[in-house]
């Protein structure tokens, strides 16, 4: 990965081969023997698990601690750098965590088949990277927005912990079926994420974010057109419990936790509709899974695919 990924761009994750092979070095040193043998030995079969394998938990900690001196220094350099730059910075960096997410995968699935959890260690290491996009999540004007009265979970003020995580974003991608055909609906947008990712990685498919907050809105589109993929990832303001409009253009749908009751019945009504007449994709993320798998259930879809335990799945009609 390192020879793969050279240069100032990935500071980062070249960070992280260093802090490994210092790791590697220390094996008899201050961490614990027992806790990197059982951990080697787990992972011992997967020998394409080249860079973590001999991380514990603790250990990812301490790199993701060390990483952030560099971090700075790292995205001053890249600020400095045209779009283009820019853009092909993230789309290495991107690739790279969608890999690593892929593994480290596999290899809580593995854990798993011999009863052991180790949490998810990739999940909130890469969060950083909102410092890159210029996501900003307060100013204020969230609450002000707010219709008295509505029932819908705005998850106001939660900014970071609002969004799926990126490399919970970049497995989910690596499993869809995703082409120039590609229209993808995140339903409940956010901040965008989901939309930045995909504009940065899949530049062929169109994605459509629809957020019932403005303000989440504006910095979405603001970002989008910041970094030249306006013309694909788009952020629209609608509360999608009183829109009328169908979905009909859509074939990908990303639900993470973003409705009451009510509208997920309305909006799992134009879901099912679009079903009937083209192969769909669904991803949800949270509690919106029950929603999705009594629709799959009644059409009798294909078993659904889950990830992180549950936490994340991928329902196909086809
Ligand atoms: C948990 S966030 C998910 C954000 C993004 N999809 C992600 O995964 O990073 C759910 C979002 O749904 C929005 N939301 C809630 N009710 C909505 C509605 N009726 N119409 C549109 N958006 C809604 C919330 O404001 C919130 O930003």
């Amino acid at each position: 990965m390192g020879k793969r990924y050279s240069g100032f761009h990935i500071a980062h994750l070249n960070n992280l081969i260093e802090e490994v092979d210092l790791l590697r070095d220390l094996k008899k040193g201050p961490f614990s023997i027992s806790k990197k043998v059982e951990f080697t030995d787990i992972i011992g079969s997967l020998s394409h698990w080249e860079h973590l394998k001999f991380l514990s938990l603790e250990e990812l900690d301490h790199f993701s601690e060390n990483s952030k001196r560099d971090l700075d220094h790292a995205l001053k350099i890249l600020n400095t750098k045209n779009n283009s730059e820019k853009i092909i910075f993230l789309q290495e960096l991107l690739q790279c965590i969608s890999e690593l997410s892929e593994k480290e995968e596999t290899f809580q699935n593995i854990l798993r088949k011999q009863n052991r959890f180790l949490g998810t260690s990739l999940i909130r290491m890469f969060d950083w990277i909102d410092s890159v996009f210029k996501i900003n999540f307060d100013d204020g004007t969230e609450s002000e927005e707010i219709a008295k009265g509505s029932l819908e979970r705005y998850y106001i003020n939660s900014g970071l912990h609002v969004q799926s995580s990126y490399s919970q974003i970049l497995l989910i991608l690596k499993k869809l079926d995703i082409n120039s055909e590609s229209i993808i609906y995140d339903l409940g947008s956010g901040f965008g994420r989901v939309g930045f990712v995909v504009g940065i990685l899949y530049p062929a498919a169109h994605f459509f974010g629809f957020e019932i907050l403005e303000s989440r809105v504006q910095k979405s589109n603001q970002i989008s057109r910041d970094w030249n993929i306006h013309s694909k990832i788009q952020f629209i303001t609608k509360d999608l419990g009183q829109d009328s409009e169908s979905y009909e253009t859509a074939n990908i749908f990303y639900l993470y936790d973003p409705f009451q009751e009510e509208t997920y019945k309305k909006v799992i009504e134009k879901i099912n509709f679009v079903a009937q007449q083209k192969k769909i994709q669904i991803v949800t993320k949270g509690a919106s899974k029950d929603f999705i798998v009594s629709l799959s259930i009644k059409n009798k879809w294909p078993p659904h695919q889950e990830l992180q335990f549950g936490n994340i799945c991928i329902f196909k009609n086809y």
